[in-house]
């Protein structure tokens, strides 16, 4: 059984499909850890999930080595809608165990600047036909690691950025939890 760790920022909404997936014979949510007060943080208490909040602004220069005193006994460190840049270090430690879900098809509209409504902005003023979601796992190029797992989504002709958000995210609750589960067979 693979025990995991889930990064977050924000509203936590892959996060509570990881919860909702969640199956001891594959993977067990051991700690939500959090950069800032978020909507996720309440979502891990809700449901008994211990959880930590190591403030970014109060850990200008060690926000990742106290992060990494939190992950005892983890095997993999999932990185669901967390928002601060991956320091090198923390890379190099967790190495092929450490994955990101990113709202778009990788490689395209991913790097700096490409995250939340800013990527299905771009991927609707380029017109394009299809976007998606990917899960790829974490190296020193943002967004730039092996991909893991994609989902399609076809984007409408009357889609706002919002409207294509929504549907991406939907593909993002169903592929997150199957790649861990499907690491939870080989890690
Ligand atoms: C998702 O779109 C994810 O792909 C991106 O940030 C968003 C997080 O959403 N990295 P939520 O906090 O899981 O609701």
């Amino acid at each position: 059984m693979l025990r995991i760790a889930v990064l977050i920022s924000g509203g936590g909404s892959n996060l509570l499909s990881l919860i909702e997936m969640q199956d001891k014979d594959d993977y067990q949510i051991d700690i939500v850890i959090s950069d800032r007060q978020c909507k996720g943080i309440s979502i891990a208490k809700r449901f008994g999930i211990s959880s930590v909040i190591i403030d970014k602004k109060m850990h200008k220069n060690d926000l990742f080595k106290t992060i990494d005193k939190h992950l005892n006994n983890i095997d993999l460190v999932v990185l669901a809608g967390f928002l601060s840049i991956v320091d090198t270090n923390f890379i190099k430690k967790w190495k092929g165990k450490i994955i990101n879900i990113h709202p778009s098809l990788l490689p395209k509209y991913g790097g700096k600047g490409m995250y939340g409504i800013h990527v299905h902005e771009a991927v609707i003023a380029n017109k394009e036909k299809e976007s998606g979601c990917t899960v790829h796992y974490v190296t020193e190029v943002i967004d730039g690691g092996d991909i893991i797992m994609q989902a399609r989504v076809a984007v409408k002709e009357d889609d706002t950025p919002e409207t294509l958000q929504k549907r991406v995210l939907l593909e993002e609750h169903r592929i997150l939890p199957e790649t861990v589960k499907q690491l939870a067979k080989t890690i």
